[in-house]
This record gives structure tokens, C-alpha cells and sequence, in this order.
């Protein structure tokens, strides 16, 4: 039977099982989320519809613990790489933090669950001051500061609230992180951060401030990172900076690390995920040997990237000029990452024939714009009008750029796990869509 080639060491998200409906002279398989048949899925809540494995969340997170497990740690789960409830509540509950850049991603984690405010880190390079304010009355853990005038803003929104803000510098190390341009950060000509060579002054000043507290250094250097050097060169420079820093009198407790590790879009690494994680932490740590410290990790994509899947049914097969085209009911509007990176996802059929043929196509959404695409001169199994398609690895940074530009409403998302499957958002309807305007 067929199976997408997927890593090791986990069992995987999305696999073909056997189909019980029997076809003359080739065997049919049938891709499953966990134990649930994905046609069914479709079948119930209709397509384009996000489909989740909560085991396989469970077990990336799990393997981040493990892999962390020899020195104090936090793992922020990062919330812009999808935040919905059901998902932040279920890691809550595991006792995971969350690492937010808005109000309403506060709010977000906070109505999951209450009292997660104490392991949420506040990031982000334009924070309001009602942001911060919320951020405040919230209790969160730490402030990752990106510039001197932010510093200001939240030591005076300390000040009203009477609190004291526990502060980092997001440092910008000015490392390569060898990604996309638009997921790169931590080059100085990026917008994020503050010059490392300038953080000092900054935590000079903030030292001064009585409702400031230093409490950490923070740094991310970028997202979809698959070479652990870049984080490890990051670290290091982090490292000589707390040692200046402590030197200076500051009580450092916190280095938070960022997010960013990658995963194998196009899977052709068989690698095991624990290993990777493993990887990734020893090129974190090395550098911070011998420094006493609770180090604070932000991954996003890579503990929900592979767990969840876009499923889409083809509308119509069309052939231009000798290109065939599969034009399918999803589009840049409910997955915008090949659109905006060049971003490859593997799209596989629901029901995976071993007889199929092979054709080239391009698969491409409904909308009115020709950067509206999946793939391009892709070589697939050939499917029918009427069939389903599964785009992988959209589990991270799907849904929450969805947009409903041609005003498409947003899909539904729907948590597998084992053999239970539940709604966890429903469709948007074109009232939602109306709903607010006068
Ligand atoms: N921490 C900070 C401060 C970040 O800016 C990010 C991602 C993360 C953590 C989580 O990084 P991750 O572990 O997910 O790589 N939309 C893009 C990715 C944007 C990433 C933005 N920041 C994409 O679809 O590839």
C-alpha cells in the first residue's frame, strides 16, 4: 500500500489505510487523520476543511520536553502559528506556555485557560500600550522589548498600573538563518530586535527603572530553519552577552530562544523528529554550558505544521494551451504560504489507487488572482473531477493567514484524535462575513 514518505519515530498524522469499498483489479486506500477516514470528514463538514491530529500535537510537544529535559526550560507554544482554542487549551492542559505578539492572542490564550498568564512571553515589534497594559494586569512572564522606545512605553505602562514589568532585550544577533527572505529576522537590516552590540545600553536603562525588572535576554532569528548552525551561532553570541550582562550586575534568569525550527516540507528527510529536536537542542545548549539559567523555547510550526492537513475537493479539470490544470474548492484565501514563500506542500489524493496513472499538473484555487496556486507543473497521481486532495503540513501557518478576500468565508477545522473526531470551528458563513459592516 502507498504511503507518503513521512519521518519516523512518530506515528505519522495522515496515513493511507486500507478502503473497505472493494474496485476490480487494484486495491484503493484511504487516507485517515489519526483512525478517521478524512473522506468522512469532508463529508460531514464539508471542504475546504482543516483537519488536526491532536496525537501527533501531543507527541511534537512531548518531544520538545524530552529533548530539554537536562535544564530548566518553559516551551512557549508559538500562537500565530495557529490558535485555535481547542488546540491551546488542549496544550495548556499539558502544562505548556505560550508565546503571544498581540492582545488578542493574549486573550486567546487566557480564555483557554486562565491562569496560563504566568507562562506567557509578550513578543512582538509593535505593542500597543493597551497591549501592554492587558499584558500587565494578565501577570505574564516576561516582555520581550524591541526597542528603546518600547522600553519607555511599557515602563510608564508600568508605572499606572503599578506593577513591575519583567523585561528581556530581543537582541538581533546578526546571524544568517539561511530561510525564505520574509521569515528571516535576525539579520540587522531586519526590522526586529535591537542591535546586539547596543542591548547594554538599553538594559542599563531599564535597570534604573523601578518599575522595570531585567530579567532575561531574548532572541529569534528567523522561521522554517532546518540547519541547527544558525542557532547555534545566535546562541552563542547570547551567551557572551549574558556574561557582559551579569558582569554589568544584572540578574539574568531567563534566555528565551525563539522559535523557528524547521520541518521537511517535501519529505525527503526520513529523520526521526525526537532526533531533530534532539539536534536542534544540543546546538541551543552548547553554547549556554556552564551559564545557570531557565531557558524559554517559542517552536510553533514545528510542533503543528505536520499534524494538520488542508482537505479539498477538485471543481473541475482544465487544459490551457497543453497546461492541465486542477482547479479545487481551496485557495490562497485558506492557504497562502505557496503564494507568498514559493512555499512547496505536498497535496495527495484521499483515495490513493495503485493502479493510478501519473500526470502534471498545476493545482490551483478559485480566486482571481494568477499567484492563486498550490503547485505548479507538479507530477501527481491522476485524479477526477469530484475527488479530494489533501495539501500536508498546513497544520502551522494556514488558517490563521486565512483571508476572505472574493469574500470566501473561512473554513472549518475539525481535531482528530485516535478514533474521535470533533468540530472545533465552524464554517464561516457569508452573514459572519456582512455581519459588521453598516
Ligand atoms: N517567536 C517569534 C518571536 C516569532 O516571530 C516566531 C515566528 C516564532 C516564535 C515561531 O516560529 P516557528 O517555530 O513557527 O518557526 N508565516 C510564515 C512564518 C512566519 C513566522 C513568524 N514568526 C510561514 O508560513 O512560513
Amino acid at each position: 500500500m502507498k504511503q507518503p514518505p513521512r519521518p519516523n519515530g512518530r506515528p505519522p498524522a495522515f496515513t493511507y489505510q486500507p478502503s473497505s469499498k472493494k474496485s476490480v483489479g487494484h486495491i484503493d486506500s484511504s487516507l485517515h487523520g489519526d483512525q478517521v477516514a478524512l473522506s468522512l470528514l469532508a463529508k460531514r463538514y464539508g471542504t475546504p476543511l482543516y483537519v488536526y491530529s491532536a496525537s501527533s500535537i501531543r507527541q511534537r510537544a512531548a518531544a520538545f520536553e524530552s529533548a530539554f529535559r537536562k535544564v530548566p526550560h518553559t516551551i512557549c507554544y508559538s500562537v500565530k502559528a495557529n490558535s485555535n482554542l481547542a488546540i491551546l487549551r488542549m496544550l495548556a492542559k499539558a502544562g505548556y506556555g505560550f508565546d503571544v505578539v498581540s492582545g488578542g492572542e493574549l486573550e486567546r490564550v487566557l480564555h483557554a485557560d486562565k491562569g496560563a498568564a504566568k507562562k506567557v512571553v509578550f513578543s512582538g515589534v509593535g505593542k500597543t500600550r493597551e497591549e501592554m497594559k492587558a499584558a500587565l494586569k494578565a501577570g505574564s512572564l516576561l516582555f520581550n522589548v524591541e526597542s528603546a522606545s518600547e522600553l519607555r512605553a511599557l515602563a510608564e505602562c508600568a508605572a499606572q498600573a503599578r506593577k513591575i514589568a519583567p523585561v528581556a532585550m530581543r537582541v538581533n544577533p546578526d546571524v544568517s538563518a539561511k530561510t525564505h527572505p520574509y521569515i528571516s529576522t535576525g539579520l540587522h537590516k531586519h526590522k526586529f530586535g535591537i542591535p546586539i552590540s547596543e542591548a547594554r545600553y538599553l538594559y542599563a536603562e531599564a535597570a534604573k527603572s523601578k518599575h522595570l525588572k531585567v530579567a532575561g535576554v531574548s532572541v529569534h532569528i528567523g522561521s522554517q530553519i532546518t540547519d541547527v548552525q544558525p542557532f547555534s551561532e545566535a546562541m552563542q553570541r547570547v551567551a557572551a552577552l549574558v556574561r557582559d550582562l551579569r558582569a554589568d550586575g544584572h540578574k539574568i534568569n531567563y534566555i528565551d530562544a525563539g522559535g523557528g525550527l524547521g520541518i521537511s516540507y517535501d519529505h525527503d528527510d526520513r529523520s526521526d523528529f525526537a532526533d531533530k529536536v534532539g539536534g536542534y537542542a544540543e546546538a541551543l545548549l552548547r553554547p549556554l554550558r556552564g551559564l545557570k539559567l531557565h531557558l524559554l523555547l517559542e517552536p510553533g510550526r514545528s510542533i503543528i505544521g505536520p499534524a494538520g492537513a488542508l482537505l479539498t475537493r477538485v471543481l473541475y479539470k482544465k487544459t490551457n494551451g497543453g497546461k492541465k490544470f486542477l482547479v479545487v474548492d481551496a485557495g490562497m484565501t485558506e492557504l497562502i504560504r505557496p503564494s507568498l514563500y514559493q512555499a512547496h506542500h505536498q497535496i495527495i489524493p484521499v483515495t490513493s489507487s495503485d493502479s493510478a496513472k501519473q500526470e502534471v499538473v498545476d493545482v490551483v484555487g478559485p480566486v482571481c488572482e494568477t499567484g492563486d496556486f498550490f503547485a505548479r507543473d507538479r507530477q501527481m497521481p491522476e485524479v477526477e473531477e469530484g475527488e479530494l486532495l489533501a495539501i500536508l503540513d498546513a497544520g502551522a501557518y494556514g488558517m490563521v493567514l486565512a483571508s476572505n478576500y472574493n469574500t470566501r468565508p473561512r473554513p472549518a477545522e475539525v481535531l482528530v484524535d485516535g478514533k474521535s473526531s470533533k468540530l472545533i470551528r465552524r464554517r464561516e458563513t457569508i452573514g459572519d462575513l456582512m455581519r459588521n459592516e453598516i
